[in-house]
């Protein structure tokens, strides 16, 4: 045996790997937490305007293995409270929109809320990446319900349209093809893509501002008092 490792034998691994189980577990439901909130929007901002600001959902929990790789890269200490401080990436929700502006509006409905926390914010929208790169990336932390607690747990949120994605998605093929050393001719041809993908996310959004947005004449929420007899009516009449 080598000598930094530690001597545990099989039932003190085997305890090991249970709490590491067990916290991870906490991840993921915070990535179930955190879908099923932005599905409530999308449903709801549907029935509302009639139009669906997101056009689809991923989420990803990080391996055990990706995590503890992590901790080491960044010499962070290996413990599960180094862990829970340091690596807020573990839990990942990603949100296409069709729009530009639509990612603001889901940013702002998800900050609002009162139990989600925003822990930190990266724009690279109005400030892209050198290499072209373009999302808004958002660390909110949010209350899961254990059977014996109740933890706050960090998930990285990345918003992006359609076009945001392609490139993204394209350009992670290509550094993990070269192992990060991406040839010049490649990057200028990334960074004319990444322009591309710009102007057509601008020329989208103004087509987009044309098309009429008509709400829905929902009545306020306060309209408690609304008297729903012709409703009671209108029922009666196509039961008999
Ligand atoms: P990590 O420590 O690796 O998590 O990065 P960071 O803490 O500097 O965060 P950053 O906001 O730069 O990146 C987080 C995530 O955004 C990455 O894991 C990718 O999913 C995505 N991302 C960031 N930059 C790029 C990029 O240049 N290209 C692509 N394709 N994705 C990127
Ligand atoms: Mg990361």
């Amino acid at each position: 045996m080598r000598s930094w490792q530690p001597t545990l034998d099989i039932e003190d691994f085997r305890a090991l790997r249970e709490q590491f189980t067990d916290f991870m577990l906490g991840y993921k439901f915070a990535i179930d937490e955190i879908t099923t909130k932005i599905n409530i929007l999308r449903e709801d901002f549907n029935n509302a305007h009639e139009y669906n600001p997101i056009e689809h959902i991923n989420s990803r929990l990080k391996a055990p293995e990706s995590v503890l790789e992590k901790v080491r890269r960044k010499n962070y200490a290996m413990n599960l409270a180094s862990i829970r401080e340091n690596v807020l990436d573990i839990a990942g929700v990603r949100v296409i929109c069709s729009f530009i502006s639509d990612i603001t509006k889901i940013r702002d409905m998800l900050v609002g809320q009162e139990d989600i926390t925003l822990l930190d914010e990266r724009d690279y929208i109005g400030n892209r990446k050198p290499n072209g790169y373009r999302s808004l990336h958002l660390i909110v932390s949010i209350p899961v319900f254990r059977s014996d607690r109740t933890d706050r747990i960090p998930v990285e949120i990345q918003i992006r349209t359609i076009a945001m994605d392609f490139w993204a998605s394209l350009e992670h093929k290509i550094y993990y093809k070269y192992r990060g050393e991406v040839p010049p001719n490649l990057q200028g041809e990334l960074a004319e893509a990444a322009e591309a993908a710009a102007a057509l996310d601008e020329k989208m959004e103004s087509l987009h501002r044309l098309v009429d947005h008509r709400s829905k004449s929902l009545p306020d929420p306060v309209a408690d008092e609304l008297d729903l007899t012709a409703l009671y009516m209108g029922f009666l009449g196509k039961n008999s």
